[in-house]
């Protein structure tokens, strides 16, 4: 047995939050990153981001001596017996396909540490990729530069993640199943192993761990991400519908469907449209995998089509309450894409923004936790915005507030504060997070999903 037993290469949100819950379970683990900087930082017991609870447990783990980082690839590999690869997997700009460059370095890394170990070394792959990715890309660099033999010297496994941001440590804690695909039956028989002990009573039942060949268990990632992006989508389409018959309140038709067991009333929430780090990036991916092998994916791409245009759609209803955009100030709740994060990547508040300043319009947002990553992300965009530190300050003198993401803080505000605040008060609720009727008694308001009679 090694000195640690898990390595894990990549300490983005997944890896970070993946190598803090194994050493609160006194599994010994070894993380490590390129970046001097927050490996020191993990080492101190400090998260480089932001995410719900990982304060905390990190410190824990790290004052234990259950978690430690390094910047050396080689160092966490030999020093274990299973390495998970949580790379990052971002999409090329130009098709929209996957890019497998960290991967495959991953694999290149990997593969030439193990040439110097002589035990029997399993490899997971945690990132989500295109169906072959693990076996045929990472699983060839790990023989060429090993020099040894998968399924022999070497394990390869691929488990999906299905950790949400904002909630990951409890997703991580809390599955509902976990699915392995095995090169081989010793593979996906060490690493079940590793869960039964990690997880004791909570695998059966309500998580069971089901096995498949790895292509299958990649697919299964892009599959869930796309199944649930499009029933966002589609929520967002019947209240679109919904906003053509006044009176007709989509969150009474959400709740209406989603009382049938067999849709269910989760991600039946209609607003602004997803954003994040995962959906965009991986709807898009398996449509351009589905694309180079002659298959048009039409379902998924008009699940992307429809998310497209929903966020800009709180501009078509703050028009209808300003008229024009030009000379007008505008307030943005919340720009992250979600509340219980700072993640910026492809958040509704961007596109909103951009849109808002080339009608002519300034902005000024405000986000409980996202304004370093906010200011980083508006600045790529090239979007001249200006960012406050609470949201009496962002409502401030400005003629229309539009809510981009549902913290916390915004759910108790009442018409009042924005009466009492504002140039001109008039909120879209993007979100749908006020009572409808008793805002627009009280001031100008627009809601996704409900024309008011
Ligand atoms: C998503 C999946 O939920 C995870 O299972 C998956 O592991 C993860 O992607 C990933 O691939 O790593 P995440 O993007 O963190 O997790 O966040 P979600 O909670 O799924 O929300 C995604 C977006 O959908 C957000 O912008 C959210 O505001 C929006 N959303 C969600 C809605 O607009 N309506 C809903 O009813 C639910």
């Amino acid at each position: 047995m090694s000195e640690y037993e898990i390595s894990i290469v990549g300490t983005g949100f997944v890896g970070l939050v993946t190598a803090v819950c194994f050493a609160d379970r006194g599994i010994k683990t070894i993380c490590s990153t390129r970046n001097e900087k927050n490996a020191e930082l993990i080492n101190q017991g400090i998260p480089p981001f932001f995410e719900n609870g990982l304060a905390e447990l990190l410190k824990k783990v790290v004052d234990e001596g259950n978690l430690v980082c390094v910047t050396s690839r080689e160092e966490a590999v030999l020093k274990s017996d299973v390495t998970l690869i949580i790379v990052g997997t971002p999409f090329n700009h130009i098709d929209k396909s996957i890019n497998l460059d960290y991967m495959k370095q991953a694999g290149t890394d990997i593969g030439k540490a193990l040439a110097k170990k002589d035990d029997y070394h399993l490899v997971a792959v945690r990132s989500t990729v295109v169906p072959g990715t693990s076996r045929n890309m990472v699983g060839k660099e790990l023989t060429e530069l090993s020099g040894k033999e998968l399924g022999k010297d070497i394990g390869l496994v691929m488990q999906p993640e299905f950790l949400a941001e904002g909630r990951s440590i409890e997703d991580t804690f809390w599955p509902d199943r976990i699915v392995i695909g095995e090169y081989d039956e010793r593979s996906g028989e060490t690493l079940q192993k590793l869960y039964e002990r990690f997880y004791g009573d909570h695998i059966g039942e309500n998580c069971p761990i089901i096995r498949m060949n790895i292509e299958s268990a990649e697919l299964v990632k892009y599959a869930n991400n796309s199944f649930l992006a499009t029933k966002i989508s589609f929520i967002n389409e019947i209240s679109r519908i919904a906003e053509l018959v006044p009176g007709v309140d989509v969150g009474k038709v959400s709740n209406g469907i989603g009382l049938d067991y067999r849709i269910n009333h989760r991600f039946l929430n209609s607003g602004v449209g997803w954003g994040g780090s995962c959906f965009p990036k991986d709807l898009n991916a398996i449509v351009a995998f589905s694309r180079s092998k002659g298959l048009e994916a039409k379902l998924i791409q008009s699940a992307i089509d429809v998310n497209d245009d929903q966020a800009l759609h709180a501009i078509e209803l703050a028009e209808e309450l300003l008229g024009s955009f030009n000379g007008k100030t505008i307030a943005l709740l919340g720009l992250a894409f979600k509340p219980g994060t700072d993640d910026m990547r492809y958040a509704p508040s961007r596109r909103i923004a951009s849109k808002a300043v080339s009608l002519g319009a300034k902005v000024k947002g405000y986000d409980p936790k996202a304004k370093e990553s906010a200011e980083e992300a508006f600045g790529q965009d090239g979007t001249e915005i200006v960012f406050v530190d609470s949201v009496e300050e962002v409502v401030k003198d400005t003629d229309c507030a539009i809510v981009c993401a549902e913290w916390d803080e915004f759910l108790e505000l009442k018409p009042e504060f924005f009466i009492n605040n504002m140039r001109t008060p008039c909120v879209v609720d993007g979100r749908r997070i006020y009572d409808a009727l008793e805002f627009s008694k009280q001031l100008k308001y627009r809601i996704i999903g409900h024309k008011l009679e």
